[in-house]
């Protein structure tokens, strides 16, 4: 099922690691029986009284035709529903806890008070209710919702999780947008996962995770491996969501059609930005635009990305990851010329007042298993099925830790996250700057701040690029660099409820890497 004569015959004409690969239009059609279709998270708006309720519950899933899968999801087996809110807009949530076993519900992207925002001292015993009122006053946006329990945020969100949490506002009802639910407003909650014989998710806290994170074989796309989508013909609007534990995608037309973007993390951008291929880090979102009025079927694919480790087949060459056939009916939304304004960039940025240095103790001894396994035939190109199984076994079966070399695996400005750990303070309503880097490891990190939504100064002295000049609340770094940002925090957080900021890597989150703060 995973490997379908589709997607032989694609990745057999990619080897030359372009996007620019067509798929024999005959074979793609005809295999469409037999795929799963998208499966579009159903919509969840507040009820009469104001409230919505969500039930992380536990359940099963087929994925393709594996043995069923034990899986965790909001109000069904996996993933959850797109939850609605409304600009200006009071809502109760009532998160309820039917797992047998505690976690937290942390709303991503969402600008709230620290005893709203589900951090990991916001505990939810099993059969438990959280009733925590939500005030939505911030810009359009797609945000997402996912437990945040320290250390097992990375297991929770293997097992399923994870829910799109959906800002609209009038301003970008005014926009003309595809704005059709699943028809041509199409979510894609992208991760990967590595089965294990049982039908299980593999997932394992072991040396390979603490330094690379989650290494799956297998992408899903709101669950399903290799979906087909059959969506209006027209513009269609893509809300894409990276899920995954670590991964970062490199997504890209396989006709090489340009996508469009017109949105990230927290809103719109001020106009659309075209490229032909969109990199997007673990808990990134962008909103993107694809011009589909010519009624002819694409795949989305994922091209090989710079970290070696992640070019593991099949994700050594362009992996289709969903079909789009966009022969349904006509659809209404257009590419506006202009989206949204900013608020422009002070020219004299305020003084420096936060630094976030990442921190991983266990890079070398990390990275020496893997490099040891054969990890640079890999960023040579090779993929000799003999190294990738040496690799896979380092990831799979590698050395296991402590859970005292777990919890210390990892840090931010020299010491590794506990819950007691003293919190830093910041002053709220006050515009900031703040500079994240890294030590000097291999790994990127795209680093996430609660409470804010902010824009980015600079990416490694640089202005960053157009697309990452609008709201974000995660950034990534790399290979040495470092990012300034204009940051603001309107709200408080007090220390029992402190705000977090950490790796969205979950398993660098899970060893150490985040540090805790308060606002006043
Ligand atoms: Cu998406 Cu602190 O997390
Ligand atoms: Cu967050
Ligand atoms: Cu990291």
């Amino acid at each position: 099922m995973l490997i379908t004569p589709t997607r032989r015959s694609f990745v057999a004409g990619g080897a030359a690691c372009s996007a620019s690969v067509l798929l024999p239009m005959a074979s793609h059609l005809a295999a469409a029986d037999t795929r799963p279709q998208l499966q579009i998270p159903p919509e969840l708006f507040s009820d009469g009284k104001g409230e919505i309720h969500l039930a992380a519950q536990s359940g099963t899933m087929q994925f393709g035709r594996r043995t069923p899968t034990p899986t965790y999801g909001f109000n069904g087996p996996f993933l959850g529903p797109a939850v609605r809110l409304r600009r200006g807009e009071d809502v109760v949530m009532h998160v309820k806890n039917a797992l047998p076993e505690p976690t937290t519900v942390h709303w991503h992207g969402l600008i709230i008070p620290g005893d709203a925002d589900g951090g990991p001292h916001q505990v939810i015993q099993p059969a438990d209710t959280w009733r925590v009122p939500l005030i939505v006053d911030q810009p359009a946006a797609t945000l997402w919702f996912h437990p945040h329990i320290y250390p097992a945020t990375a297991e929770l969100v293997i097992k399923g999780l994870a829910g799109l949490l959906l800002v609209s506002d009038e301003e970008s009802d005014g926009l003309g947008l595809p704005s059709h639910w699943g028809v041509d407003d199409i979510p894609l909650i992208i991760q990967d996962r590595r089965f294990k014989p049982d039908g299980s998710f593999f997932h394992r806290f072991n040396l390979a995770a603490v330094t690379v994170g989650y290494v799956g074989d297998t992408p899903l796309v709101n669950g399903s491996t290799y979906p087909i989508a059959k969506t209006a013909q027209g513009w269609l609007r893509l809300r894409i969501l990276n899920g995954s534990n670590a991964r970062s995608y490199r997504l890209a037309a396989s006709d090489n059609r340009s996508i469009h973007v017109i949105g990230s993390d927290g809103g719109l951008l001020e106009h659309h930005v075209s490229m032909n291929e969109l990199l997007v880090h673990a808990g990134e979102r962008f909103e993107v635009l694809v011009d589909a009025r010519d009624g002819q079927s694409f795949d989305l694919v994922t091209l090989p990305v710079d970290q070696p480790i992640m070019r593991l087949p099949p994700f050594d060459k362009p992996l289709p990851l969903i079909t789009i056939d966009p022969t349904g009916a006509e659809g209404a939304g257009t590419l506006p010329d202009a989206l949204v304004t900013l608020p422009s960039i002070p020219t004299t940025p305020p003084p420096l007042s936060q630094s976030l240095t990442m921190n991983m103790n266990r890079d070398d001894e990390g990275m020496g298993a893997l490099m040891k396994a054969g990890l640079k035939k890999l960023t040579d190109g090779s993929t000799d099925a003999s190294v990738a199984k040496k690799l896979t076994e380092v990831i799979v079966d590698g050395p296991t830790l402590s859970q005292a070399e777990r919890s210390t695996a990892n840090g931010v400005n020299g010491s590794s996250f506990a819950l007691d750990a003293k919190p830093f303070s910041v002053k709220q309503n006050t515009l900031l700057r703040w500079r994240i880097d890294e030590n000097s490891d291999t790994m990127l990190h795209p680093v996430h701040i609660h409470g804010c939504q902010f824009r980015v100064l600079s990416m490694d002295d640089n202005p960053p690029p157009a697309h990452l000049a609008g709201w974000k609340d995660t950034v990534a770094i790399s290979k040495g660099g470092v990012a300034e940002i204009l940051v603001n925090f309107p709200h408080a957080a007090e220390a029992r409820t402190p705000y977090m900021t950490h790796c969205h890597i979950l398993e660098h989150e899970d060893s150490g890497m985040m540090a805790q703060f308060t606002v006043s």
